[in-house]
């Protein structure tokens, strides 16, 4: 029987109605306190249509919290919040996970009151950050983290996700890419160590599971996902072989018995900063997971359609499509026209850009 796009699916513990999942995106719309409000609730019920709503990044702690505006679920009242965006896309019939992330090195001092970020080694992320006044500024060397404090962000993760499901969200994705906390574990580029959490393939992926066992511990594996990101080159990451570590990575997941292993890899040829020119490990992983495997990057409907079709994974995730067409994936059913983004309001605040596109397709009441 063929697959397509549109084909109900099991992930996890839920039925899901389509394959066409929303790729994680910050947009920083949840100011200072970031906690989240009506504005990002109306944002998210607008694409409820989508098969999985995968969230923006949203911090675990206070010291893993660096980008302005984007929002935590660290405090009683960003819980809260939460708990309003939950109801939102659930009124709609729609289903959301909580992307949760450390964001590690890529924390500027400034931030988090002048303390150093944290990382696995003392090597500084390459590239700039804008500070809370909106200035591009260069980050510091982090700090190389204690096994007290490799046990504290643990620790949080498994916090964030039970706050994420006592919210009313369905689940939580652990943020394990674009160089974050754990991806900067995982690849040798940044992790220098030679304790137990670092060196061999095993030891880098330490801290993975150590986080994804106190998740599962915490909430069950039927609600967690994992993002990696093998092949890019966000805030000067690299490995030296990614295929080995993230295969390794994957086997280890595969006996969790998560929801999903989601993969971002945007074409070599899309032009993306994210893209450092080597080959794609996605088939790999593949190969080694035995689980359902989400793929994201540069994908189109027609793509999009064949990765399915072909098995090279279960569902595909959409990010700036999801950003400019609310109702993409009814768009896709009626062979509608994309609206064009807005690149310049990706994360510049406020209705414009954000809740404003048009909601052309029309087949679902999804929330203009
Ligand atoms: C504005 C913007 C914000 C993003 N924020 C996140 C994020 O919070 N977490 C994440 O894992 N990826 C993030 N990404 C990457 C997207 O999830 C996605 O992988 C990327 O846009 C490629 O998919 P696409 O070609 O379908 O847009 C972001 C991308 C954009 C454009």
């Amino acid at each position: 029987m063929t697959k397509n796009l549109f084909d109900p699916i099991q992930v996890g513990d839920y039925r899901l109605n389509n394959r066409i999942f929303m790729a994680p995106m910050t947009r920083a719309r949840a100011g200072a306190s970031g906690v989240p409000n009506e504005m990002m609730a109306t944002y998210y019920a607008q694409r409820a249509s989508a098969g999985l709503i995968i969230s923006e990044a949203t911090a675990v702690s206070p010291r893993g919290d660096g980008w302005p505006g984007a929002p935590g679920i660290y405090t009683d009242a960003q819980q809260a919040g939460w708990a309003s965006v939950a109801d939102a896309v659930h009124d709609r019939g729609g289903r959301i996970f909580l992307q949760i992330w450390h964001m590690g090195r890529a924390v500027l001092s400034e931030s988090i009151g002048g303390q150093r970020a944290l990382a696995p080694s003392e090597i500084a992320a390459e590239g700039e950050l804008p500070n809370s006044e909106g200035i591009p500024t260069a980050f510091d060397t982090p700090e190389a983290m204690s096994v007290d404090q490799i046990d504290e962000a643990v620790a949080e993760f498994a916090s964030a996700a039970r706050r994420a499901i006592d919210a009313g969200l369905d689940g939580v994705e652990l943020h394990a890419a674009n160089n974050f906390l754990i991806d900067a574990f995982l690849r040798d580029g940044t992790n220098k160590r030679d304790d137990d959490y670092g060196g061999s393939l095993k030891n880098r992926s330490r801290f993975l599971l150590e986080v994804v066992d106190a998740v599962v511990a915490e909430i069950g594996a039927g609600k967690i996902g994992v993002r990696f990101s093998p092949t890019n080159a966000v805030f000067g990451i690299s490995d030296s072989n990614p295929e080995a570590i993230f295969s390794f990575a994957a086997r280890q997941l595969s006996k969790r018995e998560l929801a999903y292993l989601h993969v971002l890899e945007p074409a070599l040829d899309s032009g993306s900063p994210m893209v450092a020119g080597l080959p794609s490990v996605a088939p790999a992983l593949r190969d080694v997971y035995d689980g359902f495997m989400i793929l994201n990057g540069s994908l189109t409907q027609k793509t999009g359609a064949d990765v399915v079709e072909t098995g090279r994974a279960d569902a595909v995730a959409f990010g700036v499509p999801f950003i400019a067409n609310p109702d993409l994936a009814e768009r896709f059913a009626n062979g509608i026209a994309l609206s064009e983004p807005k690149p310049e309001t990706f994360y510049s605040g406020g209705a414009d850009g954000y809740i404003d596109y048009p909601n052309g397709g029309r087949l679902t009441p999804a929330g203009q």
